[in-house]
């Protein structure tokens, strides 16, 4: 069993403590790592017109697309209110994007990785772009 990875937990739950939540005051980090070993994180950043805040996940895809992120491996997720929070309905669909059916999602608590989920498990019969190409 390959072991729990704490270094990307750490870099979830650092992107975490720079949160801007002062509305849900619900701090989301996320952590995305390529296969050349890179890690791009991300935090939620809400506005004070509700719906144009956007998730920890989000942020996270816009730094690895921005910093050209090869293949990814795994990702991780962090709440500081809430063990195993599991990525929102729209960051499944932008994750699932630029991730494979088994790409390892790793869901945290305050400590570490408590569970291990793959992409396909977490959005089964998803909506995929291929016919679109
Ligand atoms: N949030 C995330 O950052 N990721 C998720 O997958 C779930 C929800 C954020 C959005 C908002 O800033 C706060 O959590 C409460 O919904």
């Amino acid at each position: 069993m390959t072991k729990p990875p704490h270094d990307l937990f750490l870099a979830a739950k650092e992107a975490m403590a720079k949160a801007y939540a002062p509305y849900s005051k619900f701090p989301v980090g996320a952590a995305i790592r390529c296969e050349d070993g890179r890690v791009f994180s991300g935090a939620n950043i809400e506005v004070a017109s509700y719906p144009e805040g956007w998730c920890a996940e989000t942020t996270a895809l816009g730094h690895y697309i921005m910093g050209s992120g090869g293949r990814i491996t795994e990702v991780a997720v962090i709440a500081e209110r809430m063990a195993k929070v599991t990525p929102c309905g729209g960051c499944r669909q932008r994750l699932a994007e630029f991730t494979q059916p088994d790409t390892r999602l790793h869901l945290c608590d305050n400590d570490g990785v408590v569970e291990t989920v793959t992409m396909e498990w977490i959005l089964p019969y998803g909506f995929r772009g291929d016919i679109l190409k």
